[in-house]
């Protein structure tokens, strides 16, 4: 069979990676440690197909067909065909790609990760690649390498110049800690962003802070992250993240010209968060911001009630239909006394889009059943 499809989930990274020591070979300056999201509320969905009655390459994103005269693209396919055993006859063959995510692009997450990791997996099915593709995934996008394997992951920088050690490893899988939760808030925003690709060159050619960083900072918090996830030690966990993420958005401060990623919407989150979390006097809610606005909060099963009923307070949406999606629990208003500790009097109502409730999930997962491919027999993407 010459058609594959697969899905693959978004992964949000608790200790980051921001800075690449090879701009071409997508290697970075230090190890980073993610989680894979639970494909049901956030993936990417693949078919690949090869054929010798296709005249060229092709691909379809979210429903247009895009241009197969792009870099990192090309760089995935090379290195597939670097490992694939083709048959001679297979060798001249062209390839369709259609791929579509399952969340609105205008959500502003990260996408790229999953399609990458998404398409690495089809193909490497396709042409019958055995073990790890990490790798692969990675000279698509830098993140993109964690979203092979579910559960906690972590990218090791490696040493060798070629990259041929800077590859994801499962820390623990996606059962491991299952009262693990995601509330990821979707801010309101249109403000343009430098994309993290340009940012990131920007603060290696410009921070002394992420010199610091990648050097000091990191190599000590990836192994005590690391350590905590093994320990199920949420308080350790929660603290890394959040010193993690802020020290990420400083080296933006610090990169010449500045990148600011984070409105005052989310800043007033992270307030929110800090005083939440002192007002019942331990660690909660972990918080980490990516390149944008939206914020990912971590956090405990037992207290996703009591948050969510925080968030809604705090940020009441004028219209409330589909406002918390994903898993539903139950939202528990917060008490006269409670409010009173946080102290904060400030109400935002319409400034977040949305909230998608979620846990950590499995990497990639083939679709055998014919009816859920992308592509019809003759390659052509189905509406
Ligand atoms: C802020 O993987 O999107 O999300 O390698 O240039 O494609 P490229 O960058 P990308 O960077 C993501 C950076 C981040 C932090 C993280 O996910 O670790």
């Amino acid at each position: 069979m010459n058609i594959v499809t697969c899905v693959a989930p978004v992964n949000i990274a608790v200790i980051k990676y921001w800075g690449k020591r090879d701009e071409k070979l997508i290697l970075p300056i230090n190890d980073s440690i993610s989680a894979s999201l639970d494909t049901k509320q956030l993936c990417a969905k693949t078919t690949v197909m090869a054929s010798c009655n296709f005249k060229t390459d092709r691909i379809w994103l979210n429903g247009r067909e895009e241009s197969m005269d792009n870099p990192r693209l090309q760089n995935c396919l090379q290195q597939i065909k670097k490992r694939a055993q083709l048959s001679l006859e297979m060798k001249n063959w062209h390839i369709h790609i259609c791929s579509v995510n399952n969340f609105p692009t205008a959500a502003g997450l990260a996408s790229s990760a999953a399609g990458y990791a998404c398409l690495a997996s089809a193909l490497a099915k396709l042409y019958n690649i055995k073990g790890d593709i990490s790798d692969i995934a990675r000279s698509g996008s830098g993140s993109a390498c964690r979203s092979v394997y579910g559960g906690f992951v972590r990218w090791y920088m490696g040493s060798d110049p070629q990259g041929t050690d800077s590859i994801a490893k499962e820390i623990v899988p996606s059962n491991y800690w299952p009262e693990m939760r995601i509330l990821i808030l979707v801010v309101n925003d249109s403000k343009k962003k430098v994309s993290s690709a340009i940012g990131m060159k920007n603060s290696v050619e410009t921070s002394e802070l992420l010199k610091y960083r990648a050097n000091k900072c990191v190599p000590e918090r990836v192994e005590l992250m690391q350590q905590a996830i093994i320990d199920r030690n949420f308080d350790k966990f929660a603290e890394l993240t959040i010193k993690d993420s802020n020290q990420m958005h400083a080296v933006c401060l610090d990169t010449y010209p500045p990148c600011s990623y984070l409105t005052d919407v989310t800043h007033s989150i992270i307030d929110i968060v800090h005083a939440y979390n002192d007002a019942v006097n331990c660690l909660k809610v972990a918080y980490t911001n990516d390149a944008g606005p939206n914020t990912v909060l971590y956090l405990l099963e037992k207290d996703v009630p009591s948050v969510l009923g925080i968030i809604d307070y705090y940020f009441p949406q004028n219209d409330n239909s589909n406002y918390i999606r994903g898993n539903a629990p139950e939202i528990i208003k917060p008490s006269a006394e409670l409010i009173e500790k946080i102290n904060r009097d400030k109400q935002l109502p319409g400034k977040l889009k949305y909230i998608i409730h979620t846990q950590i999930g499995e990497g990639p997962m083939y679709i055998d059943d014919p009816k859920e491919h992308l592509l019809d027999t003759k390659g052509h993407p189905i509406d």
